[in-house]
């Protein structure tokens, strides 16, 4: 694992934008693995700039989302899919038939589950994985306890989480408690992760990730067996480690 500790907000998202943006240059029809949440904002919000100001191109570029609330309309503002357009696909010249997010809206998710995870196959693999992590070490929606070879599945979520999450929602009980995501055996087959953890809410988890047993009880700690990782962590993130 290589580890970068950013020196402020600002250093953290150009960090991973440029690993991004490297990625895409290298290889223009790149295939990105792409999260939600509040750490990678900065860093979309990096890759809106440097594709307005032309020194990146999505044309040729495919995304897959880790994944999605099962039963929010895409409409939701809660929803990944109104997320990622919102601050990302709606403002880059990514081409509509090449953005993938697992569809929370279907009736049955276990096929769309299905589907996804050989759509991912058939376009080759995912190039470059962007990552964040969840207070109990989640990685997509992969609650502690989920076997390493998990591929594409529908989840429980964790109580954790749906608490962690309620934040965005009117009041709990509004957090749906089941989503479909990539699982961990399609997170590590990504030919390169980048982890992003910033935050002193963070910091016990990263020293758990990064520096403890491997272990399905700290989901992220799978990461150290990948022989291509950047964790990025902002510096209360990494006040731990
Ligand atoms: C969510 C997402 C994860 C994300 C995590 C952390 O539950 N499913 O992909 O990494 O929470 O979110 P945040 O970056 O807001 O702390």
């Amino acid at each position: 694992m290589e580890i970068i500790i950013a020196k402020n907000k600002e250093d953290f998202d150009r960090i991973a934008a440029d690993i991004v943006s490297q990625q895409i240059k290298d290889k223009p029809d790149s295939v990105l693995g792409l999260a939600t949440g509040s750490t990678p904002l900065g860093l979309y919000a990096q890759l809106v700039e440097r594709n307005k100001k032309g020194e990146i191109d999505f044309s040729k570029v495919k995304t897959f989302n880790l994944d999605e609330y099962k039963g929010l309309a895409k409409t939701h503002p809660q929803s990944y899919y109104y997320f990622m357009f919102k601050n990302l696909f709606g403002k880059v010249n990514i081409q509509p038939e090449n953005i993938n997010i697992p569809n929370g809206e279907v009736e049955d998710a276990e096929k769309e589950c299905e589907e996804y995870e050989k759509k991912i196959k058939e376009a080759g693999g995912i190039d470059l994985q962007v990552l964040g992590i969840g207070h109990n070490g989640h990685i997509g929606f992969n609650e502690p306890g989920t076997p390493f070879d998990s591929i594409t599945s529908l989840i429980d979520l964790d109580k954790r989480t749906i608490e962690a999450n309620s934040r965005f929602f009117d009041s709990i009980d509004q957090v749906p408690r089941q989503a479909l995501s990539m699982g961990i055996k399609t997170i590590m087959q990504a030919r390169k992760i980048i982890l992003m953890i910033s935050g002193k809410d963070k910091a016990e988890i990263a020293q758990k990730a990064i520096n403890g047993p491997i272990t399905t009880d700290v989901p992220a700690s799978v990461l150290q067996l990948h022989p291509f990782v950047t964790v990025v962590l902002d510096e209360e993130a990494a006040s731990l480690l």
